[in-house]
């Protein structure tokens, strides 16, 4: 067993794939232990921002705004937005992103209906980026969002939709243990709970 798997992973693979995919969606996941000491190289972190850049968005919008805190001075700003609960992990990686999204269109300033909407798709594309490129990445909804507009001056047309962590993994002996027990790849439903052919069964 590898130094940093865990026994439950070991016993059980929760990710298997109905039919073929690329491995790297069943390779992602959101673990919380991180090597705090080993900064991310500017490749790797430009490398997984310019994936998310190439999501697509309702108009080519790309609503998607990143703000990144690598310093310890930075990083210091984002620990004061962060719930406690999240904080006691994230505290440790050594890159943290606010994801914020503009609600208005820049072309003609119209809402933007569909700006959460394709944040989430640039998320998901750099979160498969960073499992690639062999880095873990772990968005947060746990944070206070004023408390995150006041102290990094985001105006009203931008929403913080998540803050995300990003590094190199850790040994999970680092973790709290409640948090050991959670540091372990997650199931999904099957396919024909999600999946609905035509219209909902009851119509
Ligand atoms: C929008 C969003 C908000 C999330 N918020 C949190 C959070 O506040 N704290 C946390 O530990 N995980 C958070 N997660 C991680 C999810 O719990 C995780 O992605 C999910 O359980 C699936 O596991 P996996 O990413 O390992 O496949 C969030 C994920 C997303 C996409």
């Amino acid at each position: 067993m590898s130094e940093n798997q865990n026994p439950v992973q070991a016993s059980a693979n929760p990710r298997q794939a109905e039919y073929p995919i690329d491995p790297i969606y069943l390779e992602r996941w959101s673990p919380r232990s991180y090597q705090g000491d080993k900064p991310v190289t500017d490749a790797d972190l430009f490398g997984v921002l310019e994936a998310a850049r190439w999501a697509p968005s309702a108009n080519n919008g790309q609503p998607w705004r990143f703000i990144v805190a690598r310093t310890p001075e930075d990083r210091a700003v984002f620990h004061g937005f962060i719930n406690p609960s999240n904080l006691v992990w994230c505290q440790h990686a050594p890159v943290l992103l606010l994801l914020l999204s503009k609600t208005t269109f820049e072309a003609n300033g119209h809402p933007n209906r569909k700006h959460a909407f394709d944040a989430g798709t640039a998320w998901g594309y750099l979160a498969l980026e960073a499992a690639r490129k062999g880095l873990s990445s772990h968005a947060m909804g746990g944070f206070d969002a004023e408390k995150a507009r006041e102290a990094l001056g985001i105006s009203d047309d931008y929403e913080p939709q998540v803050v995300i962590s990003l590094g190199y993994r850790g040994a999970i002996e680092q973790l709290p243990e409640g948090l050991q027990l959670r540091e372990v790849p997650s199931p999904r439903k099957p396919l024909a709970e999600t999946v609905i052919e035509g219209h909902f069964p009851n119509r």
